[in-house]
């Protein structure tokens, strides 16, 4: 498959690095196509410019979107499924990942319709999206305080939305308590990267 990681820590010495070069040596053992968008290493730029809020607010399609943008669209453009990794913060995603959501899904492209309300998108259908967050609370935790489903609501629900054909969402939680969940998350992040197909047949999670 063609795989793009959408990276988005800031420090090289985090665990979400970690698992990062996990799943990588993990995706690797196969022969896929990797495409990353590490976010801190390209200084990806998460606000979005007033220009580019015309554009969206206004659904001007036919204005262009800045060369970055244009940049990952045409790495999705490219991928049959796309990879998020990046710690929990706040309950989401960090705000650069966020932005990339902001900037990259243009009315047009990931989302909108015309005049007859027919969605013409042109943002290439995802065979697979694969979300894997770490998280400092445990996964009981986050189930127990509803955030963990919120997070599913966000990201698979909406975010990937119906642009992708299957999603999956691994919350690697409990770091808090490193040394109890450490090996057991770098296995599976290596193990999701060796796996990553299999996922596109698995049940929706
Ligand atoms: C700014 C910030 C906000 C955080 N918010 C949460 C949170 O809302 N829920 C949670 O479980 N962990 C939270 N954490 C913990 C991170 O998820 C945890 O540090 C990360 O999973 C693993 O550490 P790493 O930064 O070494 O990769 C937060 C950490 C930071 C730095």
């Amino acid at each position: 498959m063609n795989v793009l990681i959408i990276y988005c820590h800031p420090s090289k010495k985090s665990f979400t690095h970690q698992v990062f070069n996990q799943l990588l040596t993990g995706l690797k053992t196969v022969n896929h196509k990797i495409l990353v968008s590490d976010l801190y290493e390209m200084d990806f730029q998460s606000d979005m410019s007033e220009e580019e809020y015309v554009r969206e607010g206004l659904g001007k399609v036919g204005n262009a979107v800045p060369t970055d943008v244009f940049t990952e669209q045409e790495k999705i453009q490219q991928s049959d499924c796309i990879i998020f990794v990046y710690p929990v913060w706040w309950s989401d995603c960090p705000a650069k990942l966020k932005g990339w959501f902001d900037r990259v899904y243009s009315v047009g492209y990931a989302y909108g319709c015309d005049d007859k309300g027919i969605k013409q998108l042109a943002m290439k259908k995802q065979k697979l999206g694969m979300v894997l967050c770490t998280a400092g609370h445990p996964n009981e935790f986050l189930d127990e305080t509803g955030v963990a489903e919120s997070m599913r609501n966000v990201m698979i629900d909406d975010r990937l939305g119906t642009r992708f054909e299957n999603k999956h969402m691994v919350i690697l939680g409990g770091t808090l308590y490193m040394d109890q969940v450490k090996e057991k998350h770098l296995v599976k992040a290596f193990e999701i990267g060796k796996n990553i197909a299999s996922y596109c047949n698995r049940h929706h999670a």
